[in-house]
């Protein structure tokens, strides 16, 4: 019988998948969106975080994302970030897939991140087809120079997924022996699902959250703290 809190070394396995969310990044002072003092709780997405919305006031929608963007610029990847890079750098096969848009996880030294939701420090133009990275802050000028503006390439509330990047997810997860979820809700679809695909194939699945998820019972593990002391836990300093 497995003991559920009972964090396995990682390195013990070749294919580890890391698939993150929001409670990754709360040890370094982002809310989570979800829950007490999340974003949601603050903010109506119908108002920021819609295509109807940018349609309607797009500076209302950048004021935000340009709040969103300071948030992230004036905290640091924590340890969790850190280890995860580390896990890659020593486990080439190692990938992380994230529904965070803020960054953080390249900032700690990962090298590949698949990013389901987009980043807050992309932007687009749909009429010319071009996407940018941009760091800066605010970020200016908010149109393109066809005139149309630019739009956080971030996927809102009502957006289809990136097809591209759902399925290199989907590859990496179908490919893993190891899936670490960190620090979601399990709540938003299709990204909630994903975990799904790793059980399916047979992997050793762990959860990593303080709370239980609507997906907790499915897991093998399920670590209960937060993300810094449970991925101490999964690797141990050798
Ligand atoms: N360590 C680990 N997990 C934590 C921590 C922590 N220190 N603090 C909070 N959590 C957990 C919460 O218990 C919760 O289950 O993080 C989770 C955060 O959940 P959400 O706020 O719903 O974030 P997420 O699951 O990433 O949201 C998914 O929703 O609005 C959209 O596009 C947005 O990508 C986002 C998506």
């Amino acid at each position: 019988m497995i003991e559920r809190s009972r964090a396995p070394d990682l390195r013990g396995f070749e294919r580890i998948v890391f698939f993150t969310g929001a409670g990754v990044s709360r040890e370094s002072g982002i809310p989570t969106y979800r829950g007490r003092g999340g974003i949601w709780e603050r903010f109506d997405y119908r108002e920021v975080a819609c295509q109807r919305a940018f349609a309607r006031d797009p500076e209302k929608v950048w004021d935000w994302h340009d709040e969103r963007r300071a948030e992230a610029l004036a905290c640091e990847p924590n340890l969790a970030h850190r280890l995860i890079a580390e896990v890659q750098r020593e486990m080439p096969a190692t990938e992380v897939v994230t529904q965070n848009i803020d960054g953080l996880h390249q900032r700690g030294g990962a090298e590949r991140v698949i990013e389901l939701h987009g980043s807050l420090w992309r932007v687009r133009c749909d009429r010319e087809g071009i996407v940018k990275e941009d760091f800066s802050h605010p970020f200016q000028p908010r149109r393109c120079k066809c005139g149309d503006w630019w739009r956080p390439d971030v996927v809102w509330f009502e957006d289809p997924l990136d097809h591209e990047t759902i399925r290199r997810a989907w590859t990496a997860i179908e490919n893993c022996d190891c899936l670490v979820s960190i620090g979601t809700s399990a709540n938003v679809y299709p990204a909630a699902e994903l975990p799904l695909v790793a059980m399916r194939v047979g992997a050793v699945t762990i959860e990593v959250n303080p709370e239980d998820t609507p997906l907790s019972g499915l897991y093998a593990h399920c670590l209960r703290g937060p993300a810094t002391e449970m991925m101490r836990r999964l690797w141990p300093e050798s």
